[in-house]
C-alpha cells in the first residue's frame, strides 16, 4: 500500500488565489477537510442537517451568530451546529481550515456569487 500523503494545510491555504473558495484538503470517511483564504464578509446561511468546524490559522475570523458572535485566533477553532444561522466576517486577512461532511453546501441554504460547488472546491490547488 502506498504512504498516506502528508498535508500541510497552512501551506494550501497561502497558495489560494481566490477568496472565499474552499478546496478540499483531505476525506475522513464521510467529511471533507478543506482550507480557504477569506477577507471580508460572506453571507448569512445555515446547513440544516449538517455541522460545521472552522479552525483558524493564520489571522482572526470572526462568526456572527444571531445571538451575538465568536472571535476566533490562531489555532482556535468552533463548531457551528447544524440549523444555526452564521455569517463569517473576516476583517483582516484568514487561513481557515474548515470540516464539513460531504454533502455539505458552500453558502448552505442560499446561493450567492460566492457560492461554490462542491466539484469546484475538490479541483486541485494550484491548478486554474
Ligand atoms: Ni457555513
Amino acid at each position: 500500500m502506498p504512504l498516506p500523503a502528508v498535508v500541510t494545510p497552512a501551506d494550501v491555504a497561502a497558495s489560494l488565489t481566490e477568496l472565499w473558495s474552499p478546496r478540499v484538503v483531505a476525506e475522513v470517511d464521510d467529511a471533507y477537510v478543506k482550507v480557504a483564504r477569506v477577507h471580508g464578509t460572506f453571507t448569512w446561511h445555515a446547513h440544516p442537517d449538517e455541522d460545521e468546524l472552522f479552525l483558524v490559522l493564520r489571522g482572526t475570523l470572526e462568526i456572527e451568530l444571531e445571538g451575538g458572535a465568536v472571535t476566533l485566533g490562531p489555532g482556535q477553532l468552533v463548531v457551528i451546529p447544524k440549523g444555526t444561522r452564521h455569517n463569517p466576517v473576516a476583517r483582516e486577512e484568514c487561513h481557515l481550515l474548515l470540516i464539513e461532511r460531504r454533502s455539505t453546501l458552500h453558502t448552505g441554504d442560499v446561493v450567492t456569487a460566492q457560492t461554490r460547488s462542491i466539484a469546484e472546491q475538490l479541483r486541485p490547488v494550484g491548478g486554474a
